[in-house]
């Protein structure tokens, strides 16, 4: 019969087909496709009814008249991660937090219920570790946590029915996947029970008030694992990115329905949990090696503020007839532009070398303002000449090599000369019109050319 036959559904999209695929059609996604018992008709309907959102019958008004509802924050107690909210936690908002595993989702999450919990009552749900391995942690974290409650369990129902007694301010979902419906005839962790629990657990927030942040793991290409559709449900999707193995932590707000999505919170994972970096800046810069050919400092705009970072470039030569090109932290596409235009408009021969390129402290660089300083760093390594450590570079490169002008500047130069750069090389259409003056020398540059002149003289 035709309703007892299995499924196919797509873990990255939740499209559902009767027969397997290789390639989903609707999202293109390979090997995606997981087999699944089809929901029975009577338990769909009793599991839509439950997820949909009461609020009696809506009446539609002009947008002239609507008044704006007034958004109450809570501060999470740090101020970094308040900042990639956009300003604190909304009240009834749904957030979605995701991240590989171990690096450090679970103990922000306890350090923010600490904090919240002050003033707030927060819900702990966790389907991943026992109350034990919490407590632990919390004890780590020197965390009492009066107004924290634990719960350890992955039942949907029975933490709803938990829900509705402990009445929450916050509830933290520790992780998304574990949590189950019984009702939902899927395997726990399968597409359209983490949808169905996702969506159980916004209805229930969305009609009580509370706030609530689900933990997601990532897949292994790096996306929110599940359905893009819980993307599209909640409020705000902040994701936590860094190395295992390096100490810093950057959390990226990917979409947000109450800030910015520009924003980066950086922290530091130390022996007593997560720490705040309030000025990244200064931890991109300690250390930087000295008289180094093939450094060069930049700034870059994250969200509103500007971040000073150091590139690494390494140039050597090659015996094979297609050398190595490796970016790490800079768009690979964009370092293939900046060595064409070098090779074509300066002459200099790249091609007869392997190129490594590397953003130091992890960061990941999507602004065009950084081109000279990739530009700069690259010559540097090529013809063994260093770049003087107070110096910075900003503008971007024109395929014709000229320097074209960068938003922000003031921003960016107000962060050099704070941090002790005392000359910046900038395009010269952004120092045409300029009226405010910093402890900064500029150096003006028309093309890649004047840029090059300027070092070659401070050699
Ligand atoms: P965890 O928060 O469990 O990661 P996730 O929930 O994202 O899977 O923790 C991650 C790592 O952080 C773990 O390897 C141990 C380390 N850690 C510290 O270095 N310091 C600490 O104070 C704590 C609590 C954890
Ligand atoms: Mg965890």
């Amino acid at each position: 019969m035709k309703g007892n036959k299995t499924i196919f559904v797509c873990s990255e999209c939740g499209y559902v087909s009767p027969k397997w695929m290789g390639k989903c059609q609707a999202c293109g996604a390979w090997n995606t496709m997981t087999e699944e018992a089809p929901t029975p008709p009577q338990a769909k309907s009793s599991a839509v009814k439950r997820n949909a959102i009461a609020g009696g019958v809506s009446h539609a008004v002009t947008l002239s008249t609507y008044e704006i509802p007034e958004y109450f924050r809570d501060s999470t107690g740090m101020g970094e991660f308040d900042r990639v909210l956009g300003g604190g936690l909304v009240d009834g908002s749904v957030v979605l937090l995701s991240g590989e595993p171990g690096i450090g989702k679970s103990t922000l999450l306890m350090q923010i219920s600490a904090a919240l919990g002050e003033s707030k009552k927060v819900m702990y749900i966790s389907g991943e570790e026992s109350g034990g391995q919490l407590k632990l942690r919390s004890r780590r974290l020197g965390i009492v946590g009066d107004n924290i409650y634990l719960l350890t369990e992955t039942n949907i129902d029975s933490i709803l029915a938990e829900v509705d007694k402990i009445k929450p301010d916050i509830l933290i979902v520790d992780s998304i996947q574990t949590i189950y419906s019984p009702e939902s005839a899927s395997s726990p962790g399968s597409v359209t029970q983490v949808k169905e629990c996702a969506l159980a657990f916004i209805a229930r927030s969305k009609n009580t008030g509370f706030s609530t942040i689900l933990v997601g793991h990532v897949n292994k290409e790096g996306g929110i694992a599940g359905p893009k559709v819980l993307e599209h449900m909640v409020d705000a999707v902040l994701c936590f990115e860094g190395d295992r193995q390096q100490t810093y932590r950057i959390i990226r707000a990917v979409k947000n329905r109450y800030g910015s999505t520009n924003e980066i919170g950086v922290f530091e994972m130390t022996d007593k949990g997560l720490e705040e970096v309030p000025n990244p800046s200064e931890m991109l810069l300690a250390g930087r090696p000295k008289d180094t050919p093939g450094n060069c400092a930049l700034c870059s705009i994250e969200g509103t503020r500007p971040i000073i970072a150091e590139i690494q470039a390494l140039v050597t030569p090659t015996v094979f007839p297609s050398p190595r090109r490796t970016a790490n932290g800079i768009d690979y596409n964009r370092m293939y532009l900046i060595l064409a235009v070098l090779e074509k408009r300066l002459g200099l021969r790249f091609s007869a070398n392997d190129v490594y390129l590397n953003v130091i402290g992890g960061l990941e660089l999507d602004e065009p303002a950084a081109d000279m300083s990739v530009a700069l760093a690259m010559i540097s390594s090529l013809t063994d000449k260093v770049i003087p450590d107070d110096l910075i570079a900003l503008g971007e490169l024109g395929l014709s090599g000229e320097c074209r002008a960068v938003s922000n500047l003031d921003a960016r130069l107000h962060e050099a000369a704070r941090l002790g750069f005392t000359r910046a090389v900038v395009p010269y259409r952004n120092t045409e019109r300029r009226n405010r003056d910093f402890d900064i020398e500029l150096i003006p540059v028309k093309t890649i050319y004047d840029a090059l002149r300027v070092l070659k003289k401070q050699e």
